[in-house]
Order: C-alpha cells, then structure tokens, then sequence
C-alpha cells in the first residue's frame, strides 16, 4: 500500500505537468508546476524554471521522491520558514553553480537558488507583468519595492521609461541585468537605492510626475525613521505618496500580497483612499495557481 503513495505523487505532478501545458503561455519556461492542493497535493508547491525545479515546503513536511522519470534537469527544496528565510537545498539532479535565464512571454530573467531566501522572479506577477507591458507604449512608469525590476524591464520592453526603487542595491543591479539579458540599454532608464516611502516624497517635491506607479509592498516594512509599514493598516498612506507624483489621468497597479487581508477589505482600502471617480479593475492571480488566492490585485485608473 505504501509503496504506491510515491509513484501516486509522480502520477499527481506529471498530471499537474500536463494541465500547465494547456495554460501557461507560449515562450514561458517558468511557472508554477504544481500548486498545493490546487493540484491535489497539499503543503507542496513546485516552481519551474526552465526545467529546474524549487519544491517548496514548511519545515518537517515529509516529501515525496523526485525519479529522473519525472522530466526535471535539477530539484532544489526551499523551506518556508519566515524565521529561517535560508537557500534552498539541492534534492535531485543537476548541481546548479550559478545564475541562468528563464524566459516569460519571451521576456527573459536572471534566476539564481544559491542567491538566498528568494531566486529573482515572482511567477505570480506574471500577468501583471504583461498588462503593465500593453500599457507602457510612451508611458513613464515608477516600479516601486522594485526587488530584481521584473515589472520595469517588462515595462521598458513595452516602450516605458522607466524608474526603478529599492532599499537593496544588489536586488537593482540584478534589475539591470535583466534590462541587459533583453537587449535593452539600462543607461536612460533610472534604479534609485532607498526608502520607497522617503523616494515617493522626494520626487513629489522634485515635481516628478508618472503615467503608472507599480505598488507591490512587502507585508511589513520599516522606513529609515524607523516608522513601520503594515499593509493591512497603512496602504491607504502609500496611496496618498503614490498619487503625488502620479500623471492626471495615470494609472495605479496596487497589489497586496498577503493572506490576511481579504480582496474585499483591499478594495474598500484602496476606495478610502482614491476620489470616487477613480475605477477599480480586478486581476487574478495566474492560472498555474489554482490553490492560492493571497495575491490580490487592483489596476486603478484615476
Ligand atoms: C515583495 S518584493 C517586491 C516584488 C516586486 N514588486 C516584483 O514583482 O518582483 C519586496 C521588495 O521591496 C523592497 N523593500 C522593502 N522595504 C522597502 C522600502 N521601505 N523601500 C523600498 N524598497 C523596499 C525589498 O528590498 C524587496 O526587493
């Protein structure tokens, strides 16, 4: 009987495999393969990315074998312990030594599992990451909590100049790579090191104005003053810095990114703090994840 739980995994992920095939778009070689029970597989997720594979689990979860049958070129096993945020662990297959390009809608990023806790791209912002590139045609768009600029170069590629913030200048020059891995000159587009909230009042002050402001917060974080950002509390706050340096006219892609807060409690967040004109757009969270809903996220238009 037991002998037959293995092989029932391998049969769960190569189903899982096969549905992907039917929705993850053309030149993408990164998804999420399998999402939790979404797949009929509770407490793992996998994330592909061009054929090396990230299982992630919380810690004790007893995982399944990974046989070669299976199609991967490596496996590596994350852990998800906010206490213990450490680089994942190889499993199976090939020993990866360094950086490689994965591709999404033909747009192609740098990923890296040795590089700690998180490896360069979210696969959940993938559809934002191509409307934001159908909306960026002579657009300045300001890519704020840029991380690796996933969302800036996909606007650069869509015809955008582009501004790039972030409190880490090593997550920005891996977002100037990824310009450079597309073929685009990094050189006019800006990567700004630094506080969001401190950046979002400075450029207003500088009468800095943007056509889109990317807003895709961390669930907690803490400015230079050492005032806190809580997302559930303190998005209305982020808004009113966002639309100082908003465009007449622009747009915001307001995300949050958190289980504890309902989609419903986000929008009447983001009504409180946009005038009743503005229109709220909806977007789910892509379809290789059928199992998660903690991605919410609203196009606003104002
Ligand atoms: C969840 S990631 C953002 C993901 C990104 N939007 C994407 O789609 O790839 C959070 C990022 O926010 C940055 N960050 C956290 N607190 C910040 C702050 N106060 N100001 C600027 N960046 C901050 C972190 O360095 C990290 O890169």
């Amino acid at each position: 009987m037991h002998s037959q739980i293995p092989k029932l995994c391998s049969e769960k992920i190569l189903a899982a495999h096969r549905r992907r095939a039917k929705t993850v778009p053309p030149e993408t070689d990164a998804f999420r393969l399998v999402d939790g029970r979404g797949d009929e597989l509770d407490g793992i997720t996998i994330d592909a990315f061009a054929g090396s594979w990230l299982v992630q689990t919380r810690p004790g979860f007893p995982l399944p074998p990974f046989p070669p049958e299976l199609g991967y070129r490596s496996v590596y096993r994350k852990l998800l312990s906010p206490e213990k945020r450490e680089t994942p662990e190889h499993l199976a297959g090939e020993r990866l030594t360094g950086p490689f390009l994965v591709r999404e809608n033909g747009c192609k990023f740098w990923v890296d599992f040795q590089a700690g806790y998180s490896q360069g791209l979210f696969l959940d912002q993938r559809d934002n990451r191509s409307e934001l590139r159908r909306r960026s045609n002579g657009r300045t768009v300001l890519n704020t909590f840029a991380y690796t600029c996933g969302f800036g170069v996909t606007a650069a590629l869509g015809g955008a100049l582009t501004v790039n913030l972030d409190l880490s200048r090593n997550f920005l020059d891996w977002g100037k790579r990824n310009y450079v891995a597309n073929g685009i000159d990094p050189s006019p587009h800006d990567f700004i090191y630094g506080d969001a909230f401190d950046w979002l009042r400075r450029l207003n002050r500088r009468e800095r104005r943007f056509d889109i402001v990317v807003l895709d917060p961390p669930t907690f974080s803490r400015d230079r003053h050492s005032h806190v950002f809580q997302l559930e509390h303190d998005y209305p706050s982020l808004i009113d810095l966002a639309r100082g340096v908003l465009n007449r006219g622009g747009t915001l892609l307001c995300c949050a990114n958190t289980h504890r807060l309902p989609a419903a409690h986000f929008q009447a967040l983001l009504r409180s703090a946009l005038p009743p004109s503005a229109s709220l757009a909806p977007r789910r969270i892509p379809e290789d994840f059928p199992g998660s809903d903690y991605l919410k996220t609203f196009w606003a238009e104002l």
